[in-house]
């Protein structure tokens, strides 16, 4: 079981991935996202997941080079947004996050989202980018299990990582299961639903019984079912309260507990049926 922040877990091509990191979603460009990333880093997290569609990816190169930790302690991801999909495009949208993060490698390069009839070119580049050594490790973002045998039928490399919406009422058991099968490590998302899942009032009960916050609770949960996490806040206050996970336990009932929680509800746009 992971003890701290820094844990990592160790994905299929060797590359150890931190469980915990800070998600920069909606979290504006400068002084914002500089600011959020800053505090996360300086309470330990190690771990900053962006993309070029978030428009900051500017402001987390600045916040990385003013935090002062040493690049290869950090675990960077971005992702190839949708109307950037394709084999050259993708390369070269790969290239501009680069230039905008100030990096000369990403740790992690994921499809943002499964873009019907360009995702297999997409990641034939993104094969590329991993066997330069540009990306130390790749995978992809909201790919269903017949999304994810639709690209193993073709390609070269397993994704390391498959990023998906994950909270109390999504718990996504079988694409857990598939994964897993696939040696594909699973990445939630929306961990606190976006904000929507922290007045569950069961899960309330179990934070009270711990003395913790419904979000730690849920991010607690997460973790001991071995997903890695990225919840997101601009709240320095918040963004320490969410890593403050590491000394407590939830036990197989409390686990058990939230996992009815499950609705099959999503707070963002069904990978199926998707416009953008
Ligand atoms: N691959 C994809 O398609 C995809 C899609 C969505 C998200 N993501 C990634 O996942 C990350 C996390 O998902 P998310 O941003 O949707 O939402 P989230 O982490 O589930 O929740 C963030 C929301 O909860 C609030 N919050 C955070 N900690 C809190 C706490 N301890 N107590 C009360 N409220 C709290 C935040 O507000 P404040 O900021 O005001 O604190 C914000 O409104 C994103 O930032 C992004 O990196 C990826």
């Amino acid at each position: 079981m992971i003890k701290s922040l820094q844990d990592t877990t160790t994905l299929h091509n060797g590359v150890k991935m931190p469980m915990f990191g800070l998600g920069v979603w909606q979290v504006e460009d400068g002084s914002t996202v500089i600011h959020s990333v800053k505090s996360a880093i300086k309470a330990g997290y190690r771990a900053i997941d962006t993309a070029a569609a978030y428009k900051n990816e500017t402001g987390v190169g600045q916040a990385i080079k003013e935090s002062g930790i040493p690049r290869e302690e950090l675990f960077i991801t971005t992702k190839v947004w949708n109307s950037d999909q394709g084999y050259e495009s993708t390369l070269a949208a790969f290239d501009a996050s680069m230039e905008k993060l100030g990096l000369d490698y990403i740790d992690l390069y994921l499809i943002h989202w499964p873009t019907k009839g360009k995702y297999k070119d997409t990641w034939r580049a993104i094969e590329k980018l991993y066997k330069d050594g540009k990306a130390k490790a790749i995978g992809v973002c909201n790919f269903h299990q017949h999304h994810l045998e639709d690209l193993l039928a073709d390609a070269e490399i397993v994704p390391m990582v498959n990023q998906i919406e994950l909270h109390p009422l999504l718990t996504q058991k079988e694409l857990i299961d598939y994964c897993r099968q696939k040696d594909i490590k699973v990445e939630a998302y929306s961990p606190l639903g976006s904000g929507k899942v922290l007045d569950h009032p069961d899960i309330a009960r179990i934070a009270e019984i711990h003395g913790k916050s419904v979000a730690q609770v849920i991010l607690r949960w997460d973790l001991q079912n071995g997903i890695i996490v990225i919840p997101k806040s601009t709240k320095e206050s918040r963004i320490i309260e969410n890593s403050d996970v590491f000394d407590f336990e939830l036990s197989d009932e409390e686990m058990k507990r939230i996992d009815q929680c499950n609705k099959n509800e999503r707070v963002g746009a069904d990978p199926d049926n998707f416009n953008f």
